[in-house]
């Protein structure tokens, strides 16, 4: 049981209200003078017919438990002052025994959860966007694992849709096979701007675009043929950035995948009598709440995004049951996600509550949204080749002797651009920055990844044995509870909350900058106590730096960014 569990008990004897309740009222005090957790008596006074100031004094006289080192009413709060050697001890010994596994949670376990995120489309180029939802959904997908989830990450590739048949249209007149091996997306993309271009003057092409869909939609070999290959060459360049990021999918089964799943939503929704004709197409009517009609299939008999997302939906609860899915996709197909929900809903699937979009701000680039420009396309592996190239830099100015010095160029590089879109909350925009994003000051991957590497040499230096089995059992100094340590210890305790609220909320910047805040509360602790120099009390010191280090490298590793032993 953690303190604050303790202190929540302890009030818990005393009065009516639940444990929970009692839980979420606890606060941290502002100020230290006035203890490390504060409980507000005013919602007791109504049933105890006292005031609230009195209350809190019968509560801090009750409360004994040897883990507080004293507890006080100060008027209308009870304040409670840890124990600061026994909680530190508890702390420290917790990180040295649990180490990679500190911080987790049994929360979700044996439920499942998907994550639809990245999902780009084939032969366009992977967007600032896709980026966002790449990075948040790779690490809720670990935030989610820590909390004891079972994560299913899954690529819903865009690989189907009218504009394959005018690309295929357009690679007939202009294409250029050799020049699509070369650079796929790149020329796949110039070959669809061309179609759109021509298109203007030649409205004929449009039409023999949607032949192209329709002899895809029916097999035709070539049609076939030609789109696998789109396809792959669009994956293969795709793969490049996944490797670059280190992010896998459990899953790539895009909207192609459920072209022969289809008929079954239809039916369903058409004996449940959902479907209605409107303008010749058919629609699921969505008026009772407020939103406008779901589109199901054309009237020439295409289906669309909405029937492969319900589609999608129903294979995914069959296949994987999970008790939650999200999607982690921009706020402009907000009105799509809700309107696919609400079709589950109407089918009765009570599961459909537990469908969540999970939009996200836009990059911007001087106050404006940014655009991937023709002839600036894959503008992301750009960005990710720049700041690899800039972290190089970088290390061949300070640390030429480095070993492995690509390899953690690379950690580094794309560390940067993972933690400068991932240390926002996940709703705001961003303004891009290159120079920002690699700058070892405020609040930056390298800043973050240059203290663990710096803990990690001073874990060196004083030979400090990982695999010992080393546990504090006592304090010989107090440079391991002084105030600046007491702020350390207790936000390395704070990990699992954090850990909590970033999957409650949804959001990983929580972690982010919670790695900001260790990395800075340590460095303060660093330069004012010296840990090396002294042998009384070395190990308890360095058992401090051990867990920061342990702590900081778990939370880098839920947002996916890789923490190097020395930079
Ligand atoms: N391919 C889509 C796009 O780039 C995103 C797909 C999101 N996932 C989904 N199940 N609809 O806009």
């Amino acid at each position: 049981m953690n303190v604050k569990e303790v202190f929540a008990q302890a009030i818990y004897k005393q009065t009516e209200i639940s444990l929970e309740q009692i839980y979420r009222l606890i606060e941290v005090p502002k100020h230290p003078s006035l203890g490390d957790l504060a409980f507000p008596c005013f919602l007791l006074a109504k049933t105890w017919k006292k005031s609230p100031a009195s209350i809190a004094e019968q509560i801090a006289q009750s409360i004994t438990e040897d883990c507080f080192s004293k507890v006080e009413a100060n008027g209308p709060y009870v304040n409670g002052f840890i124990h600061r050697e026994s909680f530190t001890i508890s702390v420290l010994n917790q990180i040295l025994y649990e180490r990679e596994n500190y911080g987790t949670l049994s929360d979700g376990a044996g439920k499942t959860i998907v994550i639809d995120f990245s999902s780009p489309n084939i032969a366009k180029p992977f967007s600032m966007g896709h980026l966002r939802s790449t990075v948040i959904g790779n690490a809720l997908s670990n935030i989610a694992q820590k909390c004891g989830y079972n994560a299913v990450k899954i690529n819903h590739l865009g690989d189907w849709g009218t504009q394959f048949g005018k690309l295929m249209a357009a690679f007939k007149h202009w294409g250029d096979e050799d020049k699509v091996r070369k650079q796929p997306i790149a020329e796949l993309f110039t070959l669809y701007t061309k179609f759109h271009e021509e298109a203007e003057i030649h409205p004929q092409l449009i039409d023999e675009g949607r032949q192209w869909f329709k002899k895809l939609e029916d097999g035709d070999s070539e049609a076939v043929y030609l789109w696998k290959w789109f396809r792959e060459e669009s994956l293969k360049e795709f793969s490049k950035i996944y490797q670059l990021l280190n992010i896998s999918f459990d899953s790539f089964a895009g909207e192609a995948f459920y072209n022969d799943k289809m008929g079954e939503t239809i039916e369903k929704l058409q004996g449940q009598n959902l479907l209605e004709v409107s303008d010749g197409a058919e629609v699921v009517d969505l008026t009772d709440v407020s939103l406008p009609p779901c589109l199901i299939k054309k009237s020439d008999g295409a289906t669309l995004y909405a029937t492969r997302d319900l589609t999608a939906a129903l294979y995914r609860q069959e296949h994987y049951q999970f008790s939650k899915a999200l999607y982690v996709v921009g706020h402009e197909q907000s009105v799509h996600f809700q309107q696919v929900f609400a079709v589950l809903e109407k089918m009765g699937y009570p599961w459909a509550k537990s469908m969540i979009h999970v939009p996200f701000g836009l990059y911007l680039q001087n106050g404006k949204k940014m655009s991937t420009r023709k002839g600036r396309v894959i503008l992301l592996e750009n960005v990710l080749q720049e700041t690899i190239r800039l972290a190089e830099q970088n290390i061949e100015q300070k640390n030429p002797t480095l070993e492995n010095k690509k390899e953690v160029a690379k950690q580094v590089g794309v560390g940067a651009v993972i933690f400068h879109d991932l240390k926002n909350y996940r709703m705001n925009n961003i303004e891009f920055s290159l120079e920002q994003m690699l700058t070892f000051e405020g609040e930056t991957g390298p800043y973050v990844q240059y203290t663990f590497a710096r803990a990690c040499s001073i874990l060196q230096k004083g030979n400090w044995n990982i695999n010992s089995n080393f546990s504090l059992k006592k304090l010989a100094t107090n440079d391991v509870v002084n105030d600046d340590s007491w702020e350390l210890i207790k936000l390395l305790f704070s990990f699992s909350n954090q850990v909590q609220q970033a999957f409650i909320q949804l959001d990983p910047s929580i972690i982010a900058k919670y790695t900001v805040d260790v990395a800075k509360c340590f460095n303060k602790y660093y330069s004012k106590v010296k840990i090396l120099t002294n042998n009384n009390g070395l190990q308890e010191r360095l058992a401090l730096v051990y867990a920061v280090t342990v702590v900081l490298k778990n939370g880098l590793q839920l947002i996916g960014v890789d923490a190097p032993k020395s930079m």
